[in-house]
């Protein structure tokens, strides 16, 4: 017998952010488990080198869509919905930050951190949203942060931004969850990729992040891809406006340097 519970083939999948990272390892989740996946991004070479490499099932579709531009996200929703059919999951992963002191942040710094990370992604969500919401059926991930929960420090605008979306994730829940509509999120702990892998080369950020983190090692991107099929899937139907932190145990409580 085969169980269905955490089944995802089938689904079509828009990972936002897809080329690299976390979003191309949650692509590659879906991809071996059978869905259709559309990933997209800024750079069209760099997307198509994803797809490229993302093997073992139905071919990588890609599409350059910059969040931080709503005419890219509107055009986007639509090519695809033409292309493909009904998104049955999007992941919005498309994510950056500036890591400088609060008195030290432009306007420029907060607009651009801000128009991808919270405005992009609530103008995907929603412009995905409204045809999820006309077809009854759906689900969004949100991929938040430890931000979400309290902020590190010299990172204000992508702690405001991360905040912002725990908020969102239960705002769009609270609205689309009479239309079948699902919307939850997950938080990773640290994870190396491109964004962090330059921040976890030192050596005193390696030895705080192990020591604070009760299984004693930063994340990869493919630690990710559990909750994300979970939360796609009919295991979770019964679960909106929720954040999974996936980190390793870092929120689960505060690490002292008490003898062992
Ligand atoms: P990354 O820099 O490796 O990948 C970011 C992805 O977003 C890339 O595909 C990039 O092309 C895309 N992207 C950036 N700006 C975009 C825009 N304007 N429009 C469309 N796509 C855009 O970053 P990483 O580490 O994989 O992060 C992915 C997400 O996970 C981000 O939202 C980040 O905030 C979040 N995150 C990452 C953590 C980490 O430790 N790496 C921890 C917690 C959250």
């Amino acid at each position: 017998m085969t169980d269905s519970l955490f089944s995802v083939a089938g689904q079509v999948v828009w990972v936002s952010g897809g080329s690299r990272g976390i979003g191309r390892a949650i692509a590659a989740g879906f991809v071996k488990r059978g869905a259709q996946v559309i990933i997209t991004s800024r750079d069209a070479d760099s997307l198509a080198k994803t797809a490229g490499e993302l093997q073992g099932g139905k071919p990588v579709q890609t599409h350059v869509c910059d969040v931080a531009a709503p005419e890219q996200i509107r055009e986007t929703a639509a090519a695809l919905w033409e292309q493909y059919g009904p998104i049955d999951t999007l992941v919005n992963v498309a994510g950056v930050n500036r890591r400088k002191a609060a008195l030290d942040v432009t306007e420029e710094d907060f607009d651009f951190v801000v128009d991808i990370n919270l405005k992009g992604a609530f103008l995907l969500s929603q412009e995905v949203g409204r045809r999820m919401v006309a077809r009854q059926s759906g689900a969004q991930i949100n991929i938040a942060s430890l931000n979400t929960d309290r902020p590190l420090k010299n990172v204000a605008p992508y702690a405001l931004s991360k905040a912002a979306m725990g908020q969102m994730t239960r705002s769009l829940a609270m609205e689309w969850g009479p239309h079948q509509v699902r919307v939850n999120g997950i938080a990773p702990g640290f994870i190396l990729t491109d964004l962090t892998e330059k921040l976890w080369s030192d050596p005193a950020m390696r030895e705080w992040g192990l020591a604070n983190t009760p299984q004693r090692r930063l994340g990869l991107p493919e630690d990710m891809v559990g909750a994300a099929i979970f939360l796609a899937s009919p295991a979770s139907a019964f679960m909106t406006g929720q954040t999974l932190y996936v980190d390793g145990g870092f929120t689960a409580g505060w690490s002292w340097p008490i003898p062992e």
